[in-house]
């Protein structure tokens, strides 16, 4: 068995053997010693602009999981071919919705409001097929860093925006806009009427999908209540994935490159205490010695830890061949048309 020295060793010469055909794209809550051996790391933006941006490479190694790979297999050019180091490297939260319920949920507010009055705004951490079919009713997707230009989009355009699928992300974007909490509904699947009275549905402006994320759902008020009185002189940064209670109580709320760029731009000698995926604030003790970065509380993505060395090495010793990530050409177009706008829309 090769230890991670020689595994890592085996990863660069390949890498370097392939040059500029090889594009190795890592998120920010990949392991340092994935992120050491990539080509850029960043949030889910960057590495979507990345992915549509690069001509060079032919192979795009997708560290990170699986609606990321997805969707840089949907941006990527002709004869470019995305790989994903672990197929089973799912999204808690992208499988909180399928195609079919909303169809269903989008068929059900049709019945109270004009179709052409409702603006789908995807997150971006959700399957090709929910994709497509934001794209085919005129949406667009997002990410945690420009949700807050997304909704504005969509209600310059039309009334109302069905944000889906991280409830959390969708209501502290409406709230920071100003969107009072009566114009915000949560969309209950299993209820009638997703809970709410027909005239709910006819008042709201932003009706949230009732998704979320286990990772970020884990922090609570009590946490940020202790960190402060541990270090009365921190700052507190969260990810918008986190309830409202908790956000309201944070210093800083942001995507996690925000969260990189905050801890960046502190002056030495300040105390960062984060709330997001504990393998970014590891990384960031590391590359930050002169601030003390302090974790609100450990909480791991078991999905984004799936992508190891051993994992990359084999999918880079097969590059071209195994666990390619490829989306149906018809659903692709349509997705595209979504993610396209996604890029239009600057954080
Ligand atoms: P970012 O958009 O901040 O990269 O976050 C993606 C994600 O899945 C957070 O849980
Ligand atoms: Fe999905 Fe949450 Fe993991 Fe992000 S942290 S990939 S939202 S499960």
């Amino acid at each position: 068995m090769k230890n991670e020295e020689q595994t890592k060793e085996e990863i660069l010469k390949i890498k370097k053997d392939l040059g500029n055909k090889l594009l190795i794209l890592t998120h920010q809550y990949q392991r340092k010693e994935i992120v050491d051996v990539g080509n850029f790391c960043g949030d889910s933006f960057a590495l979507s602009q990345k992915a549509a941006n690069d001509q060079n490479a032919k192979f795009i190694v997708f560290c990170g999981v699986h609606f990321m790979a997805e969707s840089a297999s949907i941006l990527s050019n002709e004869g470019q071919i995305v790989q994903i180091p672990d197929t089973n490297a799912g999204c808690w939260m992208a499988d909180m919705a399928d195609v079919y319920m909303v169809e269903k949920v989008w068929d059900e507010l049709k019945r109270f409001v004009p179709e052409d009055s409702i603006m789908p705004v995807l997150y971006i951490n959700s399957d090709a097929q929910i994709k497509a079919f934001c794209g085919k009713k005129g949406g667009t997707i997002c990410t945690s860093s420009n949700a807050n230009a997304a909704i504005k989009w969509g209600l310059s355009l039309r009334e109302k925006v069905l944000f889906l699928p991280d409830q959390h992300l969708g209501r502290n974007t409406a709230i920071a806009m100003g969107i009072q909490p009566e114009e915000i509904i949560l969309w209950k699947y299993d209820k009638p009427l997703g809970g709410n009275t027909e005239n709910d549905i006819k008042k709201a402006k932003i009706i949230l999908w009732d998704g979320y994320c286990l990772v970020h759902t884990r922090f609570k008020v009590e946490h940020i209540t202790e960190a402060r009185k541990k270090y009365p002189d921190s700052k507190i940064v969260v990810h918008p994935e986190c309830p409202i209670e908790l956000v309201k109580e944070a210093d800083a709320v942001g995507s996690t490159s925000f969260i990189v760029k905050y801890v960046e731009n502190a002056k030495p000698g300040s105390t960062i205490i984060i709330g997001t995926e504990i393998n970014l604030i590891q990384r960031l003790k590391i590359e930050n010695p002169d601030k003390n970065i302090i974790e609100l509380h450990h909480s791991l993505c078991p999905n984004m830890y799936k992508i190891n060395l051993e994992n990359l090495l084999m999918v880079i010793e097969n590059i071209g061949k195994i666990n390619v990530v490829d989306v149906p050409y018809d659903l692709k177009i349509d997705a595209k048309k979504a993610l396209d706008r996604m890029l239009k829309i600057s954080p």
